[in-house]
C-alpha cells in the first residue's frame, strides 16, 4: 500500500491488474516466455505443475485444472454422480453460475436462506431444505469468507450428502482454527471443526470449485478454473470430462460424453507465478479491510463485513439501508470512485433459473440484495483512497 503517497482525488477502480503486473512484470514475463518457447499451449507440465503446486499447497490429493469456476462446478457435480432428480441445497446469494451448474446438470437447486452476519449459507436452513432426494450440498465462501462448513459437515455426515465448495472467491483462505461464534463453546460442531480447523478453502468438502477469472483472489490474465477434491473416484471422472469423457489408457475412446474444458498453459504458468505473492496480496487486502473498518468507525446506517482472521476479502461488502444504495453509489461514481452490486438479484429471481426453482428467496438473502455495496479493495488501494471512499459513502448517507 503506498501510505506514503501524497493525497489525490485521481479515480479508484475496484481492482488494479495493471498495476500488479507492473510490480511483477519480469517473473510474469519469463513464465509467459517458458511457455512461448515450449511450444506447448494446452496441458502438459506447466499444467501438471500448477495442479501439483495447488494439490501441494491445499495438502489434498487431487487437483484436476478446468476453463473456468463455472465448469469446474459443473464437471464436479457430474464427477460425483449428480443429475436429474436430485437436489442440491445452495446459496440465494451468489453469482448465477453456483446454481447454473446445478440446474445444467440436470439436478434441482433448492435455496436455503443466508446467515445475516456472514451471508454465507445458513446451516439451519439448509437443515430446513433437506429432502429425501437431496444429493449435495453446495456452499458458496462468498467474497473470500469461508462458510460454516463445520455445520454443514456435520449435515453432510448424518445425510450421506456430497459437499461441494464453491470456492470461486476464495482461494487463499483458510478455515478457522476456532469458531468465531462461540469460541468452541457448547454450541460448536466439535467433531467437525476439529477435522477442518485450520485447513485451506478446497480442501473443506468432498470437492471444491475454483474460478481464477481475472479479478478473483488468485487471477489468471483469462479465464481459467480448478477443482481440487479428496475423492479419487471424482478426481478421475473429472480428468475425462475436461477432455470429452476420453479414456486416459487409449486414445480417441470416449466411454461418456463430456466437455471441451482443458486448461491452457499460459494461464497455468501465470497462476503458478502468482501463488509467490498470493498469500501477501490477501494480508494487503486484509489491512485495506482494516482501514475501511476504522473509516467506518461509528457509521451506525453502515453494516461491515465480519472482520474475521480467515477472511480473504475478494470483495469488502457493507451494507447501507436499501433506500440509500443507489444514492451512495452515484455520489461515489460522481466521485471518480467505485463501487459494484454483488448482487442485486437474488438467484431464485433470476429469469434464467425460473424453469428450476422450487424456493422462493429467503427473507435474509432478499433484504440484502437490496442493501450490499461492494467497495474497490485491492493490494494496491492507498490509506487516503479508501478514507476518501468511506468519506463519501458517510456524507452520502448524511444527506
Ligand atoms: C461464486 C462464484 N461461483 C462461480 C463463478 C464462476 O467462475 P468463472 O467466471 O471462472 O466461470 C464465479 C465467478 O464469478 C463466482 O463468483
Amino acid at each position: 500500500m503506498s501510505d506514503a503517497a501524497p493525497p489525490t482525488d485521481a479515480p479508484v477502480a475496484m481492482l488494479d491488474l495493471a498495476g500488479e503486473v507492473a510490480d511483477h512484470e519480469a517473473a510474469l514475463l519469463d513464465a509467459v516466455t517458458r511457455v512461448l518457447r515450449s511450444g506447448q499451449f494446452v496441458g502438459g507440465p506447466e499444467v501438471d505443475a500448477f495442479e501439483a503446486a495447488v494439490a501441494e499447497r491445499l495438502d489434498v490429493p487431487h487437483a484436476v485444472g478446468v476453463n473456468s469456476g463455472t465448469d469446474a462446478l459443473r464437471i464436479a457435480l457430474e464427477a460425483a454422480g449428480i443429475g436429474p432428480g436430485d437436489e442440491v441445497v445452495t446459496t440465494p446469494f451468489s453469482f448465477i453460475a453456483t446454481a447454473e451448474a446445478i440446474a445444467r446438470v440436470g439436478a434441482t437447486p433448492r435455496f436455503a436462506d443466508v446467515d445475516p452476519d456472514t451471508l454465507n449459507l445458513d446451516p439451519t436452513s439448509v437443515a430446513a431444505r433437506l429432502t429425501p432426494r437431496t444429493r449435495a450440498l453446495l456452499p458458496v465462501h462468498l467474497f473470500g469468507l469461508p462458510a460454516d462448513m463445520a455445520a454443514l459437515r456435520d449435515l453432510a455426515v448424518a445425510h450421506d450428502l456430497f459437499v461441494l465448495e464453491d470456492a470461486a472467491q476464495a482461494f487463499g483462505a483458510h478455515y478457522p482454527a476456532r469458531c468465531a461464534r462461540c469460541d468452541g463453546g457448547p454450541r460448536c460442531s466439535a467433531g467437525s471443526r476439529d477435522a477442518l480447523a485450520g485447513r485451506a478453502v478446497g480442501a473443506l468438502g468432498h470437492a471444491a470449485a475454483f474460478s481464477f477469472y481475472p479479478t478473483k483472489t488468485l487471477g489468471a490474465y483469462g479465464d481459467a478454473g480448478m477443482i481440487t477434491t479428496h475423492d479419487d473416484a471424482v478426481a478421475d471422472a473429472a480428468r475425462r470430462l475436461r477432455v470429452h469423457g476420453s479414456t486416459p489408457t487409449e486414445k480417441y475412446r470416449h466411454e461418456a460424453l463430456g466437455h471441451n474444458s482443458r486448461l491452457d498453459a499460459l494461464q497455468a504458468a501465470i497462476l503458478r507465478t502468482k501463488l509467490a505473492w498470493v498469500d501477501d496480496d490477501r494480508d494487503a487486502r486484509r489491512r485495506v479491510a482494516e482501514r475501511y473498518r476504522a473509516a467506518f468507525d461509528g457509521a451506525d446506517d453502515v453494516t461491515l463485513p465480519p472482520h474475521r482472521p480467515e477472511h480473504a476479502y475478494h470483495q469488502y461488502t457493507i451494507r447501507v439501508p436499501a433506500g440509500r444504495r443507489d444514492a451512495v453509489a452515484a455520489a461515489l461514481a460522481a466521485a471518480d470512485l467505485a463501487s459494484a452490486r454483488f448482487y442485486p438479484i437474488p438467484l431464485p429471481d433470476q429469469p434464467a433459473l425460473a424453469p428450476y426453482v422450487v424456493d422462493a428467496t429467503p427473507p435474509v438473502a432478499a433484504e440484502a440484495a437490496t442493501r450490499v455495496l461492494s467497495l474497490p479493495i485491492h493490494p494496491r488501494l492507498g490509506d487516503d483512497d479508501v478514507d476518501r471512499v468511506a468519506r463519501t459513502v458517510r456524507t452520502a448517507l448524511r444527506s
